[in-house]
């Protein structure tokens, strides 16, 4: 070789190494006139559970903890100042006149003795913005003696009152008292003192404390910022209100919906099966009040545009813990309970469920269309419990589509029965679940290709890859698993005929108060932030198309092949065509993607891409923008994109085609 062509062809061979890209240019055909399937507008949904400080000292924006002091320890969350042994804060309990609140507080004040302070820590503190009103108010009744009056103050963590009002309870019933007051600070750690004056007994319950900027700025609502995040998402629908919590640690904690509608201090608290689960991350101030209530659930996913998809308990308690069960000749009132919330939901404001929800400010029906049978159970156990559920929901509300559902995992024995005998009991959605390392996810994009296409349709309900491993308290929301599961994706996408339903889990995650990682979006109290993860889901949903085009690459789908994942869609409201790509490979990759039958297209399409050569990158709430998505306008020039697809990225490319 003459020294000419030998720097030429070191020169050829820096060049290709330093640019790692592949040898061969892949010749990616499309056919956009040969939809080969509907995507279904649930496509992309959300899970939401209470877990993680989800509901209350998260999406539920009351910042006092423990209102109504009927956790375990009454008295949990607040702190008692007295001077004397003379005055006293006593707990009553009356369990007969009351059972869904039998608890409240009586103060007893001496004659000459100094103010009670009953101080409230909040969740992990109480998060209070400047110029933004709070609204308190409590539930109180003149037991004996002269008018007390109570001094509200908002308290910073540095220790200086930041808001404050004053009530003067005058009554000898039960009635409530309400006064809003302006914070005069921005505080991630504040604190709620109620100073008590006078002389006499006074009783407190269900003392409260709500910021103005809910969401919708409903009164006593939902916290804005988490529930902008989920309609920035636009899900196609909302599952509640579970995961696990739906069975219970045991059946008594089950979750029963007919106790989380109607009057908040009516809602009977019960302990958070998340509570004590983890050693490694234990929150025993963890409860649910049922603030955020079915009622609210169905609210919220009207809200967001999304299906509400409820999950009821069928009669087992979660397997990994209790496995109680209800025989099955008592099974009966689970199965009512079912029948009843589809009432709740669609009934006439004359039926007696619908009548309820009316009351509660919705009388126009809900329009649920789907209820979900139990959560993550297995065995035989499971499916004659389903069988009776199916039955009676089927006779009685035959257009219902019933969930159920094949445990936890996604394959081994379980899996195989569930799958097995729903099939044979002509099952109509079935939800998988997946919790598997990124590998798993990258392998599983084609799943769901060679499918049985006579049975069910697939609600991948509950999916996460795990950088570590299941459970593990140093799971991060990394690059490497938020780029396989969108490898993952775009094979359930491919497969819209039969995966009819999609949602990531956990949903939300309380930075100083979760049990589980990854999860979808973390917040403290007064700031959240969508994960690498957040940003695929949003992707997808965002993206989502009417109908599956075919995106192929020699004949065969791209499930791999040099690191390339992809799927293709068709958006028949905007006339768009939706690529999406993803390179997992550690080699810039060109593309050329043929847009076969494609009528005259515009002459600018969008790419959105997200990458990261570090694939440890994970977001924060101290770096809450470290991976996210960047769009920008590329040149469409005839009918053959030329893709440059970048390292370790994921891409949707949005093309118009012109009427
Ligand atoms: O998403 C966390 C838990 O994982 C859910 O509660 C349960 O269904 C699954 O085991």
């Amino acid at each position: 070789m003459s020294r000419r062509y030998k720097l030429a062809f070191l020169i050829f061979l820096l060049i290709t190494v330093g640019t790692k890209t592949f040898a061969k240019e892949p010749i990616i055909t499309v056919n956009v006139q040969k939809p080969v399937a509907q995507v279904q507008p649930t496509m992309w949904g959300i899970f939401f559970e209470d877990i993680n400080f989800a509901a209350d000292g998260g999406i539920y924006a009351e910042l006092v903890k423990n209102r109504s002091f009927e956790f375990t320890k009454p008295l949990m969350g607040w702190k008692i100042t007295k001077d004397d042994n003379l005055t006293d804060v006593l707990v009553i309990n009356q369990d007969e006149v009351n059972p869904a609140n039998p608890r409240f507080i009586r103060v007893k004040l001496a004659e000459g003795e100094k103010p009670v302070i009953l101080t409230n820590e909040g969740f992990r503190g109480m998060g209070v913005k400047k110029g933004i009103n709070y609204h308190f108010s409590v539930l109180a009744r003149k037991f004996e003696g002269n008018t007390q009056k109570l001094q509200i103050e908002l308290v910073s963590s540095a220790g200086e009152i930041i808001g404050s009002a004053g009530i003067s309870p005058d009554s000898k019933e039960w009635k409530k008292y309400s006064v809003s007051f302006e914070s005069s600070a921005t505080d991630l750690n504040a604190k709620l003192n109620i100073t008590i004056d006078g002389k006499g007994e006074l009783d407190l319950d269900m003392i409260s404390l709500f910021p103005d900027d809910t969401w919708k700025n409903r009164p006593g609502g939902l916290r804005a910022d988490l529930v902008q995040l989920l309609n920035d998402l636009k899900p196609g629908f909302l599952r509640f209100p579970g995961g696990c919590i739906v069975e219970g640690h045991e059946l008594a904690t089950r979750y029963q919906w007919k106790k989380t509608i109607g009057d908040i201090d009516q809602r009977q608290l019960i302990v958070n099966r998340w509570n004590t689960e983890f050693k490694h991350r234990l929150t025993p101030d963890y409860f649910q009040t049922f603030g955020l209530g079915f009622f609210e659930y169905f609210q919220l996913a009207e809200d967001i545009g999304a299906e509400p998809l409820p999950i009821l308990s069928c009669g087992m308690a979660c397997q990994f813990n209790t496995a109680e069960l209800v025989p099955l000749d008592q099974l009966d009132p689970y199965i009512q309970d079912a029948l009843d919330l589809i009432e709740f939901a669609n009934g006439s404001e004359t039926s007696t469920w619908g009548k309820i929800r009316a009351k509660m400010g919705h009388p126009a029906p809900f329009n649920l269309k789907m209820i979900g049978v139990g959560n993550e159970q297995w065995g035989p156990q499971y499916i004659e419990r389903y069988v009776l559920f199916a039955k009676a929901i089927a006779e009685k509300y035959p257009d219902i589509k019933i969930v159920s559902g094949t445990g936890p995992s996604p394959d081994g024995k379980y899996f195989d029965y569930a799958a097995k005998e729903l099939k044979k009991l002509n099952a109509q959605i079935v939800d998988e679940h997946y919790y598997a390392n990124p590998e798993w996810f990258l392998k599983n994009a084609t799943r769901y290709d060679n499918y049985d296409r006579s049975g069910y349709k697939i609600f991948a309900g509950e999916y996460a890859a795990q950088s570590i491993n299941t459970c593990n308290p140093d799971n991060k929301n990394d690059w490497n698993c938020a780029m396989s599961e969108a490898a993952f994706m775009t094979g359930l996408e491919r497969n819209a005929d039969v995966v009819n339903l999609c949602s990531y889990a956990p949903l939300f995650a309380h930075i100083d108060g979760w049990q589980w990682t990854p999860d979808l979006i973390w917040f403290n109290n007064l700031n959240s932030f969508g994960t690498a993860n957040y940003y695929v889901q949003k992707m997808f949903s965002n993206n989502k198309g009417t109908h599956v085009l075919p995106m192929l690459e020699d004949g065969k789908p791209l499930v791999g092949q040099n690191g390339l994942y992809a799927s293709a869609t068709f958006d028949q409201n905007s006339n768009e065509i939706i690529l999406k790509v993803v390179n997992s490979s550690d080699k810039i990759q060109t593309v050329k993607v043929v847009l076969d039958g494609a009528k005259k297209l515009a002459a600018k399409g969008t790419i959105t891409i997200m990458k990261s050569d570090n694939l440890n990158i994970y977001n924060s709430i101290e770096k809450p923008i470290e991976i996210v998505p960047a769009e920008q306008d590329f040149l469409v020039k005839g009918k053959v994109l030329d893709l440059k697809l970048e390292t370790h990225s994921f891409s949707v490319i949005r093309v118009k085609q012109l009427k």
